[in-house]
C-alpha cells in the first residue's frame, strides 16, 4: 500500500513540497504519496489527528504551525527542541514525533551545495523569530569562530542569544564589524523593507543567504552592492525536504537534479 505524507499549512496552495518529495519518491522508487493539506487556523490538532487516523505516515509543517506542532508531538528530537518548532512529524501507533530539519537543511545548503565551509568563519544571524531560532543549534554545530544575532527588536535577539551562550543585540552592535556568512532569517523581505546594516558587515569572500525564495530581496541587492556572493532560500527548502524524506523513508534523495527542475519554474 502506498505511504501517505503530506504538508499542513494556512495558506498552503503554493507550496512546493508535494512537488519535491514527488521527485524524490521517483528518484529513489519509493512508494509514496505527498499533499499539501490547508488546516483551518483554529483547527491544526484535529486535522493532524485525521491525517494519522486514516494511516498517514508523516508530515511537514510549515507557516504558522510549527510551534502548534512543537507543543503537539508526544516526542521531541534534540534539534527540534533547540528550534522550539517543529516541521516534520513521524506518526507511529500513539506516538507523534517532531523533528526539525530547516537548520540542517540550511547548512547543508551552505556547506554542501555552496561549497562554503562554515567552520572557522564568523557569522552574523539576522532576525529572532522562528526562522531564526530554527537554525541557530545546526549552525553552531557547524564550529564557527563566532556567531552574532542582530534583530530590530534588539531585545529579542539578546533573549535569543542568551539561550544558546553566544551575543545578539541590535542593528547598531554591528557597527565597525565584518562577518563571513550573513544570514537573513526575518520576513523584512516580504516588505520590500530595507535593513538597516551598517557598512562593512560584508567581509570580502562574504556569503550572503536569504533564507526567502521566489523573489530578489533588498537584503540580496545590498549584499551585491557591498560585493558578496548571494544565494537565496530555495536549496534550504529542498534540503529540509530531503531531510525530511531521510527522517521518515531511511533514503537520502540526491537534491541537484531536484533543485535544478525547481529552478526552472
Ligand atoms: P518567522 O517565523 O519567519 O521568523 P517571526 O517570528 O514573526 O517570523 O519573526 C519575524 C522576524 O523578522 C523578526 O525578527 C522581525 O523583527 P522584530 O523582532 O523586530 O519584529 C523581523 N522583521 C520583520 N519585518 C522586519 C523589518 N521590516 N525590518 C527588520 N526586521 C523585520
Amino acid at each position: 500500500m502506498t505511504d501517505r505524507y503530506c504538508v499542513f499549512g494556512n495558506p498552503i496552495a503554493h507550496s512546493k513540497s508535494p512537488r519535491i518529495h514527488a521527485l524524490f519518491a521517483r528518484q529513489t522508487g519509493q512508494d509514496l504519496s505527498y499533499a499539501a493539506i490547508l488546516a483551518p487556523l483554529d483547527g491544526f490538532a484535529a486535522s493532524v489527528r485525521d491525517f494519522a487516523a486514516a494511516g498517514g505516515r508523516g508530515a511537514n509543517i510549515t507557516v504558522p504551525f510549527k510551534e502548534e506542532a512543537f507543543r503537539f508531538a508526544t516526542a521531541l528530537t534534540p534539534r527540534a527542541e533547540a528550534a522550539g518548532a517543529v516541521n516534520t512529524l513521524s506518526f507511529s501507533g500513539e506516538s507523534i514525533r517532531g523533528d526539525n530539519t530547516d537548520g540542517a537543511g540550511l547548512v547543508r545548503d551552505i556547506a554542501h551545495n555552496l561549497g562554503f565551509a562554515i567552520a572557522g568563519k564568523r557569522i552574523l544571524l539576522i532576525g529572532a523569530g522562528g526562522a531564526a531560532r530554527g537554525v541557530i543549534l545546526p549552525l553552531l554545530d557547524q564550529s564557527p569562530a563566532a556567531t552574532i544575532v542582530a534583530n530590530r527588536t534588539a531585545a529579542k535577539a539578546a533573549e535569543l542569544a542568551t539561550a544558546f551562550g553566544i551575543e545578539g543585540g541590535g542593528f547598531e552592535s554591528l557597527a565597525g564589524r565584518a562577518f563571513d556568512l550573513v544570514i537573513n532569517a526575518t520576513s523584512a523581505g516580504l516588505s520590500d523593507a530595507t535593513l538597516p546594516l551598517p557598512e562593512g558587515v560584508f567581509a570580502p569572500g562574504c556569503l550572503a543567504y536569504e533564507m526567502l525564495y521566489g523573489r530578489e530581496t533588498r537584503f540580496m541587492a545590498q549584499a551585491r552592492a557591498a560585493g558578496a556572493a548571494v544565494a537565496d532560500g530555495l536549496g534550504m527548502l529542498v534540503e529540509q525536504a530531503a531531510e525530511a524524506f531521510f527522517v521518515w523513508r531511511g533514503v537520502r534523495p540526491d537534491t541537484a537534479p531536484v533543485l535544478a527542475e525547481l529552478r526552472k519554474g
